[in-house]
């Protein structure tokens, strides 16, 4: 492939699957001609700001079973902890006071109501306690229509269900064969939360086992199909505590799950224009400044982990997952100089919904 015939690939408003499958094949050079041009699109139609999202990881107890994640319930070596609602509302303010404009509820999957109402409380509490200036997301998996309506009308903004494969019988492969586990009823469930209101988020993992190119072109045709608002995709990172585990010899290097994964974002960033896209931990976790090469691949939102320290170590999706504490004021310090450095400023104070949601909702 001549760099003249990427070039005017990239001139495209819209890119066929040929067009896709010939843009994740790109060479480090063409590689650089995609982000150049994922980043003009970005400035032009996001801007230059990165917004930070205060992740807060309320507990790692989940009914399900992926066979990739580190928390699955049949996982016997994790310490199963919830934090307390105090420790909640406090990483939540430490969020507020730093000028984070968000932040994202995430936990393991449970469907119990004393789950549903106590994320009521907290949803009611968080807003007392911010004066209801905090963008929350929600992370917290698949619940009933019922469940999604009263989060929302407690103030919940928008919500994450990933996809994870969008293709069908690469999800089966990933995932035990139960209804628990159902291709259809996560679809429906992003139906069901657009439906009621939310900025709806989904997303692929990049690398996994068994995954081909033509899945990932999949991936993207899917995602522009299902008009997403906001996107995360990250590398699959191994656990050695998973069924997945064992099929790791199939594996690209770490390194090359990385650079896909910064293909994907920036080809998805042309193709989706004013979506917000997340600089996920998982490339932190291959590299040291996964995150920022990921900002000049296209993505504008980084979730910085403000969950009480003496949680992280049991939160263990994947490996190497990154512990060091970022519910510091230094830390966040630090993460503002390298998100400077990377030629971006923070969104200090401003929720940052994506551009993509105003225009859809008008
Ligand atoms: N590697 C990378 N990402 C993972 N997740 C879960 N397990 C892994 C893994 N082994 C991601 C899933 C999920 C999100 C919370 O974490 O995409 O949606
Ligand atoms: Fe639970 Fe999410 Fe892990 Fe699946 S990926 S086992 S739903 S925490």
């Amino acid at each position: 492939m001549h760099v003249q015939e990427i070039n005017s690939i990239l001139n495209k408003e819209s890119f066929t699957r040929n067009e896709l499958l010939t843009l994740l094949q790109a060479n480090d050079l063409q590689s650089d001609m995609l982000y150049k041009r994922a980043q003009l699109v970005r400035e032009q139609h996001v801007g230059k700001k990165v917004f930070f999202r205060g992740l807060i990881e309320l507990s790692n107890q989940c009914k399900k079973n992926c066979l990739y994640c580190g928390i699955r319930t049949s996982n016997s070596h994790v310490k199963r902890y919830s934090i307390t609602d105090e420790e909640v509302l406090s990483a939540a303010i430490f969020a507020w006071e730093h000028g984070y404009g968000s932040i994202a509820l995430q936990a393991g999957e449970k469907t119990s109501s004393h789950f549903t109402q106590r994320i009521t409380q907290l949803l009611r509490k968080i807003n007392k306690a911010t004066r209801g200036e905090l963008g929350i997301t929600l992370s917290l998996g698949e619940q009933s229509i019922a469940t999604y309506k009263q989060w929302f009308d407690e103030g919940a903004l928008r919500y994450l269900l990933r996809i994870e494969a969008s293709n069908r019988e690469l999800y089966a492969k990933l995932h035990p064969q139960n209804s628990a586990h159902d291709f259809d009823k996560r679809i429906e469930a992003l139906h069901a939360l657009r439906n009621v209101g939310y900025q709806v988020g989904s997303g692929v993992m990049v690398g996994l086992p068994f995954q081909t190119l033509e899945h990932l072109v999949d991936d993207l045709l899917w995602m522009q199909e299902m008009d997403l608002d906001m996107v995360g995709m990250g590398p699959y990172v191994e656990h050695a505590d998973t069924p997945l585990f064992q099929h790791k010899e199939m594996l690209l290097p770490a390194m090359q799950r990385l650079e896909l994964t910064l293909k994907m974002i920036a080809i998805l960033r042309i193709a989706m224009k004013d979506i917000n896209m997340v600089a996920s931990t998982a490339l932190q976790a291959i590299e040291p400044h996964g995150r920022e090469r990921a900002l000049k691949a296209g993505a504008n939102i980084i979730m910085p982990n403000v969950t009480p320290g003496a949680y992280r170590e049991d939160y263990n999706l994947y490996e190497n997952k990154p512990k060091m504490s970022d519910s510091n004021a230094d830390y966040t310090k630090t993460l503002e100089e390298s998100v400077v450095m990377a030629g971006f400023s923070v969104g200090y104070g401003e929720q940052g919904n994506a551009p993509h949601f105003k225009r859809r909702s008008n």
